[in-house]
Formats: C-alpha cells, structure tokens, sequence
C-alpha cells in the first residue's frame, strides 16, 4: 500500500467510527477481533446495499425469487457439500511469538516483497511452487518454502516455525438444552447451502421453470486465520447469494451472462469503471468448471469482492447423494429429469459496504485568495445515501423550528431525513457533507412569506429555491431507485 492510499484507508476507518457507521465489537472490552458493529448510519447504509441487490436480482426478474433460511442446517449439510472435509486454511504458529498464520498468505507477502524489489522472476517461481504445494495440498512443500525463503515472522523476526496443518474454518457449536448428548451444528460459512437444500420446496411451491434463481441475503461464519483489513475479512459477515439452476450444457452461455450482468451492476453505483476489474480463475475448485473474481481498487489494491461461479450440478448432486431424495427437476419440453446445473454469484455484503465507503470518501479544498476552507465528503448515490435529506432552520426562533418540522413530518414518511437547528448553517452542511446526505433544505424568514426553501445539493454545493409543495415529488425523483436500477 503505498503511504498515501495507506492514509486514505486510516482517514476511512476513523470517519467510519467517528461518524457512527463502523464500531469494532464489544469496544468497552477491547474489542473482539475481526467482528464489528454497524453503528446507526451504517445499518441505514447497509440496509440500501441489500436493497440494492434485492430490488435488481429478485424484483426486476421475474425468474428469480428469494428466500431467508436458517443458519443452523443439519450438519449432514456440511458433510455433503465438501465443507467438513475441505473448508481448510493451512496454517503454521511461530513458536516465539505465538502467532497463528495462514501459511499461503505469509507467501504472498514474500512474493510482493519480491515484486517490490523488482525480483520479477524470483516473485513467479516462488508463485508456482505455491500453486503446486497448494493445489496438491503438500503441507510439508509449504513448510519447506517457507524454510527456503527465509520467511520469518512479522512480530518476532524469528524462523522458529511449527509445521504446517489444516484448519478447518467452521464456526462449531451444540443444539439442544444439555451439552452432553446433543449434536453438534455449524454455523454456516456460506448462504448458498440454504438455498440448495431448498431447492425443490422453491421449484415446486413456486412453479419455477428452468432457468431461475434464487436469491438470499444473510449471515455467514468462518474462524479466519488471520483476519485484516478492517470489515473485509471478518469472523461473522453477510453474503448476498444468488444460485442460477440451468439446463445441462447452457452453464456457460448463462456463466457469459452473469459475469457481465454483476458487473454492470457494480458499474450502475456511478463507481469508474477502471476501479474493477475480473480475475479469472485459473485453478477451478473441483466442483467448478468456470470461475471469477470481481475485484476492486481498495486503498490495500485489488481485491474480491463479488465471485461469480459455474458449480456444475456439483451441490444437488451431493445432496442427492447424501440425504436419499431425488433433487431433480422434470423438463416438460425434453420430457426428461435432470438435476440442473448451477451458476453462482456471491457478493460480500460487508465488502460492498467498505468499497462504498472508500470510493465515496472525499477531503476537499475549498480555500479561495480571501480564506482556507476545506470539507469531508462521502459522495454516496443518493439511492443508497443513510440519510436522503437534511432539514435545516435558519435559526431557531421566528416560528422557522415550526415550518421546518412541519415539512419534516411529510418528508419522513418516505424517507429517512434528519433535523438539525444547532451550530451555524455552514457547519451544519459539513456535518451533512460528511454523512453523504444529498439535500439539505433550508427554512428561512422568506419561506414563511412564500413557501419556498432552499435546497443545497452535496456534491455541486449549488443551492436552488423550490417550492414546498414540490418537495415531495423532487426528493422522490432524486433519490428514487429508478437512477440506479434502469
Ligand atoms: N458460496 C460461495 C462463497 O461463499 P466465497 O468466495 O468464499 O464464495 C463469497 O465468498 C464472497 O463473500 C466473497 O467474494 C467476499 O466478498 C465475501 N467473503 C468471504 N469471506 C469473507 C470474510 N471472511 N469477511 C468478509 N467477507 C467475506
């Protein structure tokens, strides 16, 4: 990271705090590492996200629907789809510092280190023989690289390392009232087995016909080594899933369609297109046969944010398999049963939240010859702003406070708006700048005479006089969904 995107991140994390949207979990406690607490604007925030994504992948096709299952899922579940056997990071402790790392990302680092230096060659062989020892899961080739590269370790600058080991990444824990006898259950690591074990209930209650969806938005679990950079890698975070059924051997046209389909989704947020890019997989998991990143510019560099998957009939099968009953649907015009296949998109919630953020985030210099001046801004889509509009008296006497609520009433219906009489208008539009509200509107003593109130808008800081009686329709038209979703 260079120093001043390094800035830029810490700037983000404190604004984040500082301005109620992130806190770190159970603060008054030191916190709990790698969990975090949206704060009151960030719960506003998050909540437009996964409309965001509700409204364009369940409402606007009429072919996907979505669910909400449980966390907990019988843990044959788990054995099924591979998780209890292959959901591993391997991992490697040093001995003096007592730290837990995970082996392949201690590699990487010593490849950027490389890149860095500009040891290109030595940077890509050393990227190969990872591969390798990764993809034939050779514990003691990650060792010994390790060993041959000199890697120590970042808190005791020593080489004193255990072996390498797996580490299964599943939250464990026991259902029913007594500990001693009952069964253990995971808490899931990915949304999408809850859809794929409702698979039929959906097909069938619905009347889906191949191609569907089916979409959900909800909590996932993973005991991550290590955890890093702020909200990106969590302990406990939110997916957004959608898993496609297609017919055999149309995986690839609908692969194509997805892949560009999220994309242009990313794009519609008013985020330059050059802040993504896709990261093709080169090694596919053995249950995919196509696979890509959707990768954003954080202050950090490029990282996943959304993977887009072809999963084969990898997961019916399995569950087919493992549970006895038949997970297959009847094609009527084929007159055959198959069990589809699958298209996958999985974007992470608290990702998406993060990139919002960072890409939003703005230290402006207002200064002019006559005085400095400067503000922070989060140039948010209005769609997606926490609070749409900011109603401001004038002053707090002159029956303005009484105005002021009084179109506060009508707005708040519709949309989340906020009143503030305190502190001057100019520091009020600050504070406003620096949550992203788009509008501010303000009463003063003309608007008593005419009905008119002045609205300043975020980004242009250009103020116009509007009517009352067009509030309504004008704040609906700028912050309605329509701007993002068409
Ligand atoms: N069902 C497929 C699946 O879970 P994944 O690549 O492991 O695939 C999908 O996860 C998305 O979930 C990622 O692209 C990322 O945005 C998000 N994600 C995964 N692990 C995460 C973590 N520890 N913290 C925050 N987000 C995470």
């Amino acid at each position: 990271m260079s120093k001043h995107n390094d800035e830029l991140f810490k700037q983000v994390v404190s604004h984040a705090k500082e301005y109620g949207f992130v806190f770190p979990s159970s603060e008054i406690y030191d916190g709990l590492s790698a969990v975090y607490d949206y704060g009151q604007l960030g719960a506003e925030l998050k909540n437009n996200l996964k409309t965001y994504w509700w409204k364009s992948m369940v409402q606007m096709h009429e072919n996907i629907v979505g669910i909400d299952s449980a966390i907990f899922m019988h843990p044959k579940v788990w054995k099924a789809s591979g998780h209890v056997d292959g959901f591993n990071d391997p991992m490697i402790d040093n001995k003096d510092s007592k730290k837990r790392y995970r082996a392949d990302q201690l590699i990487e680092d010593k490849i950027a280190r490389y890149q860095k230096d500009g040891k290109t060659e030595k940077a890509e062989a050393l990227q190969q023989e990872m591969d390798a020892a990764l993809e034939g899961d050779n514990l003691a080739a990650l060792k010994e690289i390790i060993e041959k590269h000199e890697i120590v370790c970042p808190v005791s600058g020593t080489r004193n390392w255990t072996d390498v080991r797996q580490f299964n990444l599943m939250f464990a824990t026991r259902m029913g009232a007594m500990a001693e006898g009952s069964d253990e259950v995971y808490l899931r690591p990915e949304t999408a087995q809850g859809i794929f074990v409702n698979f039929l209930n959906v097909q069938k209650s619905g009347r889906m016909k191949i191609p569907f969806g089916i979409a959900q938005i909800g909590k996932a679990f993973r005991n991550e080594v290590i955890a890093r950079q702020f909200i990106m890698r969590m302990r406990e975070f939110e997916q957004m899933e959608m898993q496609f059924f297609v017919k055999p051997g149309t995986e690839m046209e609908w692969y194509a369609y997805w892949k560009e389909a999220r994309l242009k989704w990313h794009k519609a947020m008013g985020i330059p297109a050059e802040k993504y890019r896709y990261h093709d997989h080169s090694k596919l998991a053995h249950y995919a046969n196509a696979a890509v990143d959707i990768e954003f510019d954080f202050p950090f560099g490029f990282k996943e944010v959304e993977g887009i998957h072809s999963r084969t009939d990898f997961d019916l099968s399995q569950h087919q398999e493992h549970s006895g009953k038949k997970l297959q649907y009847f094609d009527s015009e084929m007159n055959q049963n198959y069990v589809p296949y699958v298209i996958e998109t999985s974007i992470g919630l608290d990702r998406l939240f993060l990139l919002t953020l960072c890409s939003a985030y703005e230290e402006q210099d207002l200064s002019t010859d006559e005085r400095t001046d400067s503000r922070t801004v989060l140039h948010i889509h209005p769609a997606l702003a926490p609070v749409k509009a900011a109603i401001l008296p004038l002053t707090k006497k002159d029956g303005l406070p009484e105005k002021a609520r009084e179109i506060m009433n009508r707005l708040k219906v519709d949309h989340y708006v906020q009143y503030d009489e305190k502190d001057s208008i100019g520091k009020r539009y600050r504070r406003q700048d620096a949550i992203g509200t788009p509008f501010c509107i303000t009463i003063d003593h003309q608007t008593l005479e005419d009905q008119m109130v002045t609205i300043r808008h975020r980004d242009s800081m250009e103020q116009e006089r509007v009517a009352i009686a067009d509030l309504d329709r004008m704040i609906a038209d700028l912050v309605s969904w329509k701007n993002l979703l068409s």
